[in-house]
């Protein structure tokens, strides 16, 4: 499943003119932290000049587009030289060039918070179809489709136990080896589960006693 989308942020662009353009990119990169201090690609920037280098040498940023893909940035920077100053006409005339910067930053910030936010839900999708997939296929003949049966009479309904108590339960499967009658039968079980599938699968039981209750 996709759930983020690509997207891109036009900031601010002016109709201001200017005796020097020219356009410098960085693509693929992984922190907008630090594209300030990274050589940008293309135009005068010649991959030898970061956008800071550039400032110094009298250019002004007249554009930035920033694009996202998978967690990385592309970054295209339109400088521009020549004419005394490029904010006076630029939309964004009334910010300074710090603020401008901070309300970049901002953006940028915000938009990661929502993607690490989607990125969340997915992962708990993920995990709610594994604990589904795992306890239907291989934990329900015996247990119960609602977790509600005792194996061989052995065995508590897993629909009571705690997070806990299946953690300790199935790690003692896994790691004893004198394990004697039942135990036996839950140990190949018990060696194909880790935490987090113990973890996804307690919460498939957790969501079956909602709708029993319901
Ligand atoms: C072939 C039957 C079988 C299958 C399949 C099976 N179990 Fe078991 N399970 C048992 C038996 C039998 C016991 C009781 C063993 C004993 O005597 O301690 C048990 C015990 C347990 C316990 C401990 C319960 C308690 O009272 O402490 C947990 C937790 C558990 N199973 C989880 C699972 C999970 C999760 C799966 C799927 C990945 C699974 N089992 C698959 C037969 C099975």
């Amino acid at each position: 499943m996709k759930l983020i989308a690509p997207l891109t942020i036009t900031l601010f662009a002016t109709t201001a003119l200017f005796s020097q353009t020219t356009m410098c990119f960085k693509e693929n990169h992984n922190s907008m932290s630090t594209i300030e201090a990274t050589k940008l690609d293309g135009g005068e920037c010649k991959s030898t000049f970061t956008i800071n280098d550039m400032k110094a040498k009298g250019w002004s940023v007249d554009d930035i587009k920033i694009t996202t893909k998978e967690s990385k940035y592309n970054f295209i920077y339109i400088l521009k030289k020549g004419t005394d100053s490029p904010t006076l006409m630029a939309p964004n005339a009334n910010l300074n060039e710090k603020q401008l910067e901070e309300k970049i930053l901002n953006r940028l910030e915000a938009k990661k918070v929502q993607e690490e936010k989607e990125l969340k839900i997915e992962e708990k999708l993920k995990s709610k179809i594994a604990g589904k997939e795992m306890y239907m296929n291989k934990c329900q003949s015996c247990h119960g489709e609602k977790g509600e049966k005792t194996p061989y009479n052995t065995s508590r309904p897993l629909k009571d136990l705690s997070l806990e108590e299946m953690e300790s339960a199935i790690t003692k499967y896994a790691v004893e080896d004198d394990v004697t009658g039942y135990e036996i039968i839950m140990k190949p079980y018990a060696s194909m589960l880790n935490d987090k599938k113990i973890k996804e699968v307690y919460e498939y039981i957790q969501t079956l006693k909602i709708s029993e209750s319901k």
